[in-house]
């Protein structure tokens, strides 16, 4: 639940990297612009590399230029600006920590400490406990004391249990903000609105009218420079461990008592509990990875994932993963969930699509109509961000023939704010709703755990899909049935 805004220090470690640069500090000066932040906040630069604020704000200012939602406003540049300050540090000895709790304790820098992780991940566990040591997670009448992690929260289920084990030392569970910034957008966010606002919707919202559900991620960029992070973790772990999952288990759950973020994190967690694991010697029918090769992407030649920065010539690291999901609970049980994401794909693409079940076709018996499209609905997530149910009616004319339309519900058409606006401020205001429990995390992991381990024991061959497609053939063989196949576009489907 939300609290008041209270003044507070929010310190960025990494505040040199491209998180910080490109998401943490836009979103926190337009929290500024829009004067959302607290009146007197401190926002605490740590890095390594940088001496001082003057050298930071150099590297900031090319990004935040290029980001501001409108020209970069002077007169609240210069008010963001005297909320910045930095702290150099190596982050290593206690020293280093004991030299930040000073700093930190300066008289105009508020009791109440939000500490974001923006390293790699790696480095949570040891910043943590440091942080521990040095009693700067303790939490007392003074302030209170939060520490924000970005994904991913470990690489398998038993680092991310490893990880939570380091974080219960010196950390409560309600200090703890691990945050997907898919769960931040918009449309994300309108899933719940849609599904439990519009009564409509409920009496089908179950196995007995929706046929499959596809939840997929497309990108048409390759790994760029995160080829290090990239090759040891995959597409697997990269977006279906977090994003995707957390799509489904919006998309899935029971409506939630309340709003409020316990209750919402129980149906999630209740949710991914109710997916049938996938059996060790069924991985092959549950799961499809890929790698990309050369192709065309927006009329240019683009290099294979081995051809790309420092990756080894023999890696069979998945730019590709698909899955098949079943939730095995009274509403869901032989509903196929097909969770789908890639790079270098032919668009850039998030969406959720549902499938509904084909009607009983007596009614057309003796027209010359053959064939019926089902009823889709689209949640568009990015880049359009849309509702859109499609429907069968007739075709004007003289002929009985009929054409699939689609009802569109456009929303944020040009109003849209960075997911990390919302999502810093919640941290500031302590609402959990859009941050995972660690039973969340740890449910995520077990559901993907016995595919990575898998594909970890099968290190000889990858699939391939040429750059610019929609991925591989052998993803077809997850598909339970002929009608059902990859839905690439929120366009009707064209026969
Ligand atoms: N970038 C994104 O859009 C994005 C999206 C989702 C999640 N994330 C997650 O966010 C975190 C940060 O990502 P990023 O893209 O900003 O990474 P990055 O560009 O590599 O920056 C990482 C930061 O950590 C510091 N650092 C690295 N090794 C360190 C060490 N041994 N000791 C102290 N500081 C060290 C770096 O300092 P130096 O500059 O001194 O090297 C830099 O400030 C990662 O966990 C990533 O998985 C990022």
């Amino acid at each position: 639940m939300k609290q008041p805004l209270e003044n507070c220090t929010f310190v960025i470690f990494g505040a040199t990297g491209n998180l910080a640069k490109t998401k943490l500090i836009p979103a926190l000066y337009h929290l500024d612009m829009d004067n959302l932040l607290p009146e007197g906040i401190n926002i605490v630069g740590v890095g390594r590399r940088i001496k001082d604020k003057e050298e930071w704000l150099e590297t900031l200012k090319d990004d935040l230029k290029e980001r501001a939602r409108d020209e970069l406003d002077t007169v609240v540049f210069k008010r963001f600006y005297s909320k910045l300050s930095y702290f150099q540090s190596y982050m290593k000895t206690t020293e280093d920590y004991q030299n930040l709790k000073e700093y930190l304790e300066q008289k105009s820098f508020s009791k109440n400490i939000a500490f974001y992780f923006s390293l790699p991940p790696s480095l949570y566990a040891p910043v943590a406990s440091s942080l521990g040591k040095a009693g700067l997670l303790k939490e007392d009448n003074s302030g209170w004391r939060r520490v924000v992690v970005e994904k991913p929260f470990g690489s398998d289920l038993d680092s991310a249990r490893n990880l939570q084990r380091h974080f219960d030392r010196y950390l409560d569970e309600s200090q703890i903000y691990r945050i997907d910034h898919y769960l931040g957008k918009e449309t994300v966010q309108n899933v719940q609105v849609f599904r439990f606002a519009n009564i409509l919707l409920e009496p089908l919202w179950n196995r007995n009218y929706i046929d499959h559900v596809q939840i997929s991620h497309s990108e048409t960029i390759g790994i760029g420079s995160r080829s290090s992070y990239y090759d040891r973790t995959g597409a697997l772990r990269d977006m279906i461990q977090s994003h995707l999952l957390q799509l489904l288990s919006l998309v899935a759950m029971e409506p939630p008592v309340s709003m409020q973020a316990e209750d919402l994190r129980n149906e999630k967690v209740k949710l991914l509990r109710s997916i049938s694991p996938i059996p060790k010697d069924a991985v092959s029918s549950h799961a499809c990875r890929a790698q990309y090769t050369n192709g065309m992407i927006d009329g240019e030649e683009v290099n294979s994932y081995l051809e790309e920065e420092d990756i080894p010539e023999d890696s069979v690291c998945e730019t590709y993963a698909a899955m098949k999901l079943y939730v095995n609970n009274w509403r869901w049980r032989g509903v196929p969930f097909y969770l789908r994401t890639g790079k270098r794909m032919a668009e850039k693409r998030s969406m959720v699509a549902i499938c509904f079940r084909q009607t009983p076709k007596q009614f057309f018996r003796t027209s010359q109509l053959q064939k019926f499209e089902p009823n889709w609905l689209l949640i568009g997530i990015q880049p359009d961000e849309t509702l859109r149910m499609e429907l069968t009616v007739k075709k004007p004319g003289l002929d009985m023939q009929t054409q699939v339309i689609s009802m569109d519900a456009c929303f944020n058409e040009g109003t849209s704010k960075d997911a990390y606006e919302g999502l810093l401020l919640d941290v500031m205001e302590g609402d959990h709703t859009l941050f995972l429990r660690s039973d969340e995390v740890e449910e995520s992991w077990k559901i993907i755990d016995p595919v990575l381990r898998s594909w970890a024991s099968h290190r000889d061959y990858i699939p391939t899909y040429p750059a610019g497609s929609w991925g591989p053939e052998e993803s077809l063989r997850l598909f339970e049935k002929e009608s059902q196949n990859w839905r690439c576009s929120l366009d009707p489907v064209k026969d």
